[in-house]
């Protein structure tokens, strides 16, 4: 069956079934399956960071895979790595049903899952039963902390995570710009956040020495704040800035009725948002950690403009929902062109091009 005729049947769906039954279906993929399936990118493409090997800039964003771990199955469309989470440390339902919306007509979606997930053990231990084999690439873990813990006690969560998750990942990320757990985005202010970092920093360098600690920040924070919050995680220990999640606001999207849905809006009207604040994080940063850009990549040409913008790497969600399988494989051919076209021969050559434009 055709992607454009799969997806009109799976549209027809409510968005969460739909993607309840395409994400069942990677958790049936073997590792064998995978290797043949896997188109293998251009060896241009391949990006070394934190001292990780990537053979293509494009992950898949964290909330696809809330804790299932179907690793073959999502490294088989392609993905250079793949960001399981967000993990809490106990188990929780997350928000009513309905909370997941799609707008087709912006190529967006509008979430307010609230940290649906099985809990940290069990995640721990559906990733220690994947196979070796179905790692093609990194594995990242995404946490963040229950929706009962108060902020005061919120570094206690994330430890939790770390102590039952770090044997299972290659890369942790702190995630604090969810907008779905109430008052959860707080802890980007300067003093929270600083605490945050270096309790987690701390804990990370016991249990796994070297193993990369990322932030991902939310793409609402004024300019100010968002530099502030670079800055502080940097002097924190964090070894790289994920830039970003979803946003509240509604960017052209005054008219639909859908965007007036509460939550987070990602896909293509998050795409100018996300690269500016990829290019505030790269210049914030000025090389002492590589930023990791997300939000709104729908094609190759998105994914070069984060590249260009200051992305050492770069992750989508909401463009393999209207992309489909042969996403990844788009993209990649994509960036092997337009890396010709302006002159590269690396990824790592081209990133933040802009700047020095
Ligand atoms: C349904 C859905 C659930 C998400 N869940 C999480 C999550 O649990 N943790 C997280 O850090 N980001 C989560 N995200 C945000 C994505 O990882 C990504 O940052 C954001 O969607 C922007 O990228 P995109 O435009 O390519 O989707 C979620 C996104 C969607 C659409």
């Amino acid at each position: 069956m055709s992607w454009p005729l799969l997806r009109s049947v799976l549209f027809h769906l409510d968005a969460e079934n739909a993607h309840r039954l395409a994400h069942a279906a990677f958790g049936l993929v073997t590792p064998g399956v995978a290797r043949r399936q896997r188109a293998q990118p251009a060896p241009s493409l391949a990006v070394e960071c934190m001292g990780l090997r990537f053979d293509s800039p494009l992950g898949l964003a964290a909330g696809f895979d809330k804790g299932d771990a179907h690793l073959a199955g999502l490294f088989a469309l392609g993905f250079s790595h793949v960001e399981i989470g967000t993990i809490t440390p106990r188990p929780q339902a997350g928000n009513d049903r309905p909370r997941l919306f799609r707008i087709p007509e912006a190529r967006a979606l509008v979430n307010r899952m609230g940290f649906n997930n099985a809990g940290a053990e069990v995640c721990s231990r559906r990733l220690a039963a994947a196979p070796r084999a179905a790692r093609f690439g990194p594995v990242g873990v995404n946490i963040g902390k229950n929706k009962t813990t108060p902020n005061e006690r919120a570094v206690d969560d994330y430890l939790a995570c770390i102590d039952a998750l770090h044997a299972q990942a290659d890369y942790m990320v702190v995630n604090i710009s969810s907008p779905n757990t109430p008052g959860l985005r707080a802890l980007q202010e300067k003093g929270a956040l600083e605490k945050l970092i270096r309790a987690c920093s701390a804990r990370l360098a016991e249990r796994a020495p070297r193993m990369p600690l990322l932030l991902k920040l939310a793409p609402d924070l004024e300019p100010e704040a968002f530099d502030e919050a670079v800055d502080v995680a940097i002097d924190a220990g964090v070894h790289g800035i994920i830039a970003t999640n979803t946003t509240l606001s509604r960017p052209g999207l005054d008219a639909n009725p859908v965007a007036r849905e509460q939550g987070g809006l990602s896909g293509a009207p998050l795409e100018p948002l996300a690269t500016a604040c990829v290019g505030r994080a790269y210049a914030r940063a000025r090389g002492r950690v590589p930023i990791v850009g997300a939000g709104g990549v729908m094609d190759a040409a998105g994914a070069w403009a984060k590249i260009r913008a200051g992305a050492t790497l770069v992750q989508a969600y909401t463009g393999l929902i209207y992309g489909g399988p042969a996403f990844v494989r788009r993209v990649n051919e994509g960036l092997v062109d337009l890396m010709a076209r302006d002159g590269f021969r690396s990824v790592a050559e081209a990133v933040g091009a802009d700047h020095r434009a």
